[in-house]
């Protein structure tokens, strides 16, 4: 069930051709696509099980076949898994990381206690091996805490506290504590039930609080440069880390997605500011509104409110969200400081998804910005990848020094959607061209060679290029053989007849020069799509040339009888609003496409909660007929796999090398786990009467210990 913090306000002003728009003409056109494609995958250049119907021997593969049954919708209290399967709970918030101390379901939250426990409403996670003979045994594993639950983080007192509009300090460190990163060893005993390592050594959190350094193109500069750091080289804290990314190198990337709320700038915007959308009335949960309190230190609330006061900026945090908004490189091995890498941009973050890897080439990481008609971008380092920087597991070196040689020198793209199948990725670039004829740095109004000018200005940087507008864009995953990319554009019901012109308020003079377009995007008529509230997935493949590819739809999420049920979807796949993404490929190169929604369409709701399913892309290349890859022909090869609990958002998804066991999480359920105080439970048991709910990784088996899914 959705149950979204991001903010519904369209902050995109520009003109640029909206999603809609191209999908309209690429349905249409999918006879014509199709043979094109067909040419394509000659060269190498389409997509599909054709280029890939031998292993690298030469010898023909074993198809890779679902071999689970599908399971019906739920609306439970419960997760539901296919016959043959087993789930159980493993580190529910609250879950303390040291040994000697238990969660209670009473437990009332401090913010020492919360410091040092799982935090809240797990989101992207990975495992990162010790050694590499047990790797599918023991592991840390590192995952996002997105956001907070305040009626369950409160239960104890009846929920959070603002007397006369001041939030208690102790609450806001609490609050604080809860968002951010958890890393935890866990292990599998013989049995094959997995458990925490109660004070194991690599056990840490990481708090919208905790010290981080900058890197990159902003580091530095003058637009990060607080009175917590003069010189611009660090901040405190990651915020609202949805989905994640990884490394080759062996660490953790944590995506900063819904952060911009929780400051508050009562004064007027930068350009910036107003484009990625800081509030001007207050905060989301108001921690700066404990500013002053007797207790507080390093104005560790102050700092929320980003309203200019001080004479410089040295003085004061008008910065402060200028240090937001970025992907996190976090040592899973260490606990080395967490570094923000700006070269990959600032904008909300969805996460942050390896393109394919090859040595001698660059690496590249492909993101999304989750918000209404927002954009599609790709990172390429300068450096190219040496397979000598490979993850060496459990041994001890400065992993983070090989990620600044990929992750601090690079070029940031944006991503344009032709109608004809084709896409180009645009240089975020000061010299790059904007569609005006203009220099990008002239046209936001920087010096010529402020690549961190352009960078704090991502977003409007990619409208002055021509940049297409998503069906907000969540999670991506990469084929790593093909180098497919498959992204889930979850929904976008902000559209309309007409295009309606946008003013922003409490806007300042430069943000004057930039905003022109709309503020709802104008509908397609000929578009089944227009209102677009149940979702789909696209996928594309690198070209040859220079900075373009080819795009085509994957499936349309939809109810069965809805009239753009153009995946053909039947009671045992229908699904809307897909959001999490993994492709889990096997030693021959086949893999398993995931995909887990977080939905709020009630065409979907009214069936079943939140769900998992799974579809092996390369079995999918007999279809016929036009529209989308999963059609009518073909539609019976997605099936369910999992329901979530009532109330939740399925997300976040890995499995073990071996693929015997899948870890997803449940975020935000109502009312569940069913035994509130239970480290580990089943997580198949239907909760009786009311429980204190608990976000919580779920562990998914199969009884006979085979591989997942087949
Ligand atoms: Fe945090 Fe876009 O989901
Ligand atoms: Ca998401
Ligand atoms: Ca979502």
């Amino acid at each position: 069930m959705s149950k979204e913090i991001e903010d519904h306000r369209l902050f995109n002003q520009s003109d640029n051709q909206p999603f809609a728009d191209v999908l309209a003409q690429h349905v249409s056109r999918r006879a014509v696509m199709r043979g094109g494609l067909g040419l394509a995958a000659a060269s190498m250049l389409g997509f599909g099980g054709a280029a890939q119907a031998l292993a690298s021997n030469g010898a023909q593969k074993t198809p890779l076949t679902l071999a689970f049954e599908a399971v019906q919708g739920s609306l439970t209290d419960a997760v539901v898994v296919p016959e043959g399967y087993v789930a159980q709970v493993l580190v529910p918030w609250g879950t303390p990381l040291s040994a000697g101390d238990s969660w209670q379901s009473d437990q009332p939250m401090t913010a020492e206690r919360q410091a040092a426990s799982v935090g809240m409403n797990h989101d992207g996670m990975a495992g990162f091996a010790l050694d590499a003979d047990n790797a599918s045994r023991r592991f840390v594993l590192v995952l996002n805490n997105e956001y907070i639950e305040q009626d369950a983080l409160w239960a104890p007192q009846g929920g959070p506290t603002d007397a006369e509009g001041k939030r208690p300090a102790e609450e806001s460190r609490t609050e604080i504590n809860a968002h951010g990163v958890t890393i935890v060893e866990v292990e599998k005993d013989a049995n094959g039930h997995w458990s925490h390592v109660p004070g194991s050594r690599y056990n840490r959190r990481l708090t919208s609080a905790t010290v981080m350094d900058i890197a990159g193109p902003v580091a530095g500069s003058d637009y990060v440069k607080t009175r917590f750091s003069p010189a611009g080289t660090q901040t405190r804290g990651t915020n609202n880390n949805c989905g994640n990314g990884l490394t080759p190198w062996g660490t953790y990337i944590a995506c900063e997605e819904n952060w911009p709320n929780v400051f508050v700038n009562h004064g007027q915007l930068f350009q910036d500011d107003a484009r990625i959308g800081i509030p001007t009335d207050k905060s989301r949960y108001g921690w700066d509104t404990s500013a002053g309190d007797a207790s507080e230190e390093n104005d560790e609330f102050a700092r929320f409110n980003i309203t200019p006061r001080g004479e410089r900026a040295e003085d004061d945090y008008r910065n402060e969200a200028r240090t937001f908004g970025y992907q996190v490189e976090v040592d899973p091995y260490s606990d080395a400081h967490a570094v923000k890498r700006t070269a990959l941009g600032r904008f909300r973050h969805e996460g942050c998804w390896l393109g394919k890897l090859e040595a001698g080439q660059p690496v590249v990481y492909y993101s999304g910005h989750d918000s209404r008609n927002e954009y599609v971008y790709k990172y390429v380092s300068d450096a190219a990848w040496d397979p000598a920087d490979a993850n060496r597991p459990g041994e001890a070196y400065d992993r983070l020094a090989i990620g600044s040689k990929y992750l601090d020198n690079g070029t940031l793209y944006v991503a344009r959607f032709n109608a004809d199948g084709s896409g180009e990725w645009l240089p975020l670039i000061p010299s790059a061209q904007t569609r005006d004829g203009r220099s990008l740095a002239t046209a936001l109004g920087l010096a010529e060679d402020d690549l961190a000018g352009v960078i704090i200005n991502t977003c409007d940087a990619a409208d002055l290029l021509g940049a297409t507008p998503m069906d907000r864009p969540e999670w991506a995953t990469v084929d790593p053989s093909s180098g497919e990319v498959y992204l889930t554009l979850t929904n976008n019901s902000k559209r309309s007849e007409e295009a309606a012109a946008a003013t922003f308020t409490n806007q300042g003079d430069d943000i004057a020069q930039l905003g022109v377009g709309y503020e709802t995007a104008p509908a397609n008529a000929v578009n089944p799509r227009a209102n677009n509230e149940a979702g789909h997935i696209i996928r594309w493949r690198e070209s040859r040339l220079p900075n373009a590819f080819r795009w085509e739809v994957f499936v349309f999420g939809a109810a069965t009888n809805d009239e753009g049920n153009h995946s053909g979807l039947t009671e045992m796949n229908q699904f809307a609003s897909p959001d999490g993404l993994w492709f889990d490929q096997r030693d021959d190169g086949q893999g398993i496409l995931w995909i887990q929604t977080d939905n709020g369409y009630e065409g979907i709701t009214e069936y079943t909660n939140d769900q998992l399913l799974a579809v092996v892309p390369n079995s999918l290349d007999e279809i016929q007929g036009t529209g989308p890859v999963i059609n009518n022909s073909n539609q019976q090869q997605l099936k369910r796999f999992a329901v979530g609990p009532n109330g939740c958002e399925v997300t976040g998804i890995f499995a073990t090398p071996d693929k015997t066991a899948l870890f997803i999480n449940i975020q935000h359920p109502g009312n569940w786990p069913a035994d509130g105080s239970a480290l580990t439970q089943d997580a198949t048991a239907e909760t009786s009467g009311q429980v204190r709910p608990r976000a919580s990784t779920v562990v998914i088996q199969k009884r006979d210990g085979g591989p997942v899914g087949v």
